[in-house]
């Protein structure tokens, strides 16, 4: 399963890419507002750090402005996947860009029948919102099961994106499924280190050493 980090924080990505973990980075305008800077600078930074795909959303509402936006967006790198949400002008945009060879991340998928139309229309990627499904009392996770049955049935290379992730078992749960990627919030990524037994165990491993070896 690849790891996308879902953040546009610099220093967070710094951070885990250090430690092998980011395959790619997916941002949007909520993300990078929250960092309160500027959207293309963070952008070109991010794509400073990151060799994987990097999501930037176009934020357009006709396909032509999204084509647009998307054209230009591919000119700053060739790991750059353009987000475009799910309407049908960002239906129309994306069969025109995946004929130009860019790819889309189809986002705000909430439903296995838009991600089985993005995927006929030759997304690259879809990014299907567990927890804002969860949020209204919904099983996301249940979604992400459907949309890899229909996938799996059709051969579709589109990938999926289990994104809006809220926690480490909703990344254990997708990894179960067999989800392509989950974009992970770096606050849940380091939940996912963590174990009280891995630390009690360190513990007395060390006082044990020091008992028994320290001089
Ligand atoms: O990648 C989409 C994600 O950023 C949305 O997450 O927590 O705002 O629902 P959230």
């Amino acid at each position: 399963m690849k790891f996308f980090l879902d953040t546009a924080n610099l220093d967070k990505i710094v951070y885990f890419t250090s430690l092998g973990l980011v395959d790619g980075v997916t941002t949007n305008p909520s993300l990078i507002a929250k960092e309160g800077k500027e959207f293309l600078p963070t952008i070109k930074e991010i794509l400073k750090i990151v060799n994987g795909p990097v999501s930037v959303e176009a934020i357009g509402s006709s396909s032509i402005e999204m084509i647009k936006e998307a054209r230009e967006f591919s000119k700053l790198a060739k790991n750059v996947v353009v987000k475009i949400p799910f309407t049908k002008e960002g239906i129309k945009a994306t069969q025109i860009l995946s004929k130009e060879n860019i790819k889309v991340n189809m986002t705000l998928i909430f439903s296995a029948s838009q991600a089985l139309i993005a995927a006929k229309s030759g997304a690259s990627y879809v990014s299907p919102f567990i927890g804002r499904l969860d949020d209204i009392s919904f099983e996301g996770i249940e979604l992400i099961e459907q949309i890899k049955t229909i996938f799996d049935n059709y051969n579709f290379k589109t990938e999926i994106i289990v994104a809006s992730v809220r926690s480490p078992k909703h990344v254990v749960e997708a990894a179960e499924i067999g989800a392509d990627i989950a974009t992970i919030p770096p606050e849940v990524l380091e939940l996912m280190f963590g174990h009280p037994l891995t630390d009690v165990g360190i513990k007395k491993f060390m006082k044990d050493w020091a008992n028994a070896f320290s001089t």
